[in-house]
């Protein structure tokens, strides 16, 4: 799979240190994962390799909705592109492949919760109240190590709708 010029390809167990050892040079932006967790969703991320390393990565959550079982949004998450390889359209490539991804499984959304909302923008994202997204706070946003409230967690909602 070929985005933006960057070769994106599907993760596997091989990849999982290096996601691992990427995710945490951003506990800040990007919510720490443990290698069980990597390891069990391994087919839920994508990698762009340059020279031989993990560059960057991106993966996924499926957020089913109550009562709507056709309905389920999913979540992006775990972004991140080594900081060698910023501003080189890395970010991009992995989010248009996991965009298309997702899309293929038609959820009414894809949802992202985020620091870096003009990011996100460029592929359509809108920003959203937290509250339309209870889902996401009770599947993620409640077991939170960094923020006591969603409500008042700095990080921006947004939504881009896929059907
Ligand atoms: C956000 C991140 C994934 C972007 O990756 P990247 O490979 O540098 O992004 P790209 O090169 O594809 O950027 C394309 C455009 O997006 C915009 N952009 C990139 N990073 C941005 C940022 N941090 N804030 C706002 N806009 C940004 C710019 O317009 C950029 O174009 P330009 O370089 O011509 O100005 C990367 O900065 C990162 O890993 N940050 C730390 C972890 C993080 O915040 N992850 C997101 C969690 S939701």
């Amino acid at each position: 799979m070929k985005a933006q010029g960057h070769a994106v390809r599907e993760a596997g167990f091989a990849d999982a240190i290096s996601i691992f050892n990427l995710i945490k040079v951003y506990p800040d932006e990007v919510l720490p994962r443990p290698i069980s967790g990597i390891v069990e969703n391994i087919d839920r991320f994508l990698v762009c390799e340059r020279d031989g390393e993990i560059a960057g990565a991106v993966s996924w959550q499926i957020l089913p909705e109550m009562g709507r079982v056709k309905d389920p949004s999913v979540e992006i998450k775990s972004l991140c592109v080594a900081k060698a390889f910023h501003r080189q359209g890395i970010g991009s490539a992995l989010v248009a492949a996991a965009i298309a991804h997702i899309e293929r499984l038609r959820p009414a959304k894809i949802v992202v919760l985020t620091f870096t909302p003009a990011f996100f923008a460029r592929f359509g994202f809108k920003e959203c109240p937290k509250e339309t997204l209870m889902h996401k706070l009770y599947m993620g946003c409640i077991n939170c190590s960094k923020y006591d409230s969603p409500f008042t967690c700095p990080e921006v909602a947004m939504t881009l709708d896929v059907l």
